[in-house]
């Protein structure tokens, strides 16, 4: 494990966010994982944070709500395609994603939720604020192409409390 600063990964996550995602783990009673494809790496209250903005029908948003805590995860060797296209299609409430599916949940340094071994760059981080989006507020163009249904994405604001890269 090699400490990293949250800066010097920043345009390789949103790469990789822009183009097939990323994990955001949850830990919990069962850990879960799920593709994403929107998040922002910043600075607020003073601290480094990621924004991860997670739609109320997905398992992982009630996770989230309960334990404050996330990572996520960054394919950096290999793309990992499949298990992406898996964590983003399958739900954690029908399937156990670290069960025989591709992916190894393995336990991170700060937080209760899991990091994904097959992954070569993390983040760790608790929950600051949890913000749903205001659908008043929104450009009408954003709203009814992404909004149709009105399930606005929540926003979780997590510190990060550490980042690193793995061996994969
Ligand atoms: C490339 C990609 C990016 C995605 N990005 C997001 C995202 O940023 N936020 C979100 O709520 N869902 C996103 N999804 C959808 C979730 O990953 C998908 O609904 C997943 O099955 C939810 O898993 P869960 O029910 O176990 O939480 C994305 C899916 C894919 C394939």
């Amino acid at each position: 494990m090699q400490r990293v600063d949250f800066l010097d990964g920043m345009r390789e996550t949103v790469a990789r966010m822009m183009h097939g995602g990323v994990f955001l783990n949850v830990g919990g009673e069962k850990p879960n994982a799920m593709t994403i494809g929107w998040g922002w790496i910043g600075y607020a209250w003073g601290k480094p944070v990621f924004v991860v903005a997670v739609r109320p029908q997905r398992h992982t948003h009630g996770i989230l709500c309960r334990t404050g805590e996330f990572t996520v995860s960054v394919p950096t060797s290999q793309p990992l395609r499949a298990e992406l296209a898996m964590a983003g299609t399958r739900s954690g409430r029908d399937v156990d994603k670290f069960a025989g599916l591709g992916l190894t949940a393995r336990p991170a340094q700060l937080v209760g939720a899991p990091i994904v071994a097959e992954c070569g760059l993390h983040y760790e981080c608790r929950t600051l604020l949890v913000q749903e989006m205001d659908g008043a507020c929104m450009s009408p163009e954003v709203l009814r192409t992404n909004y149709p249904e009105h399930d606005f994405h929540t926003l979780f604001f997590g510190e990060i409390a550490g980042c690193y890269r793995t061996r994969v």
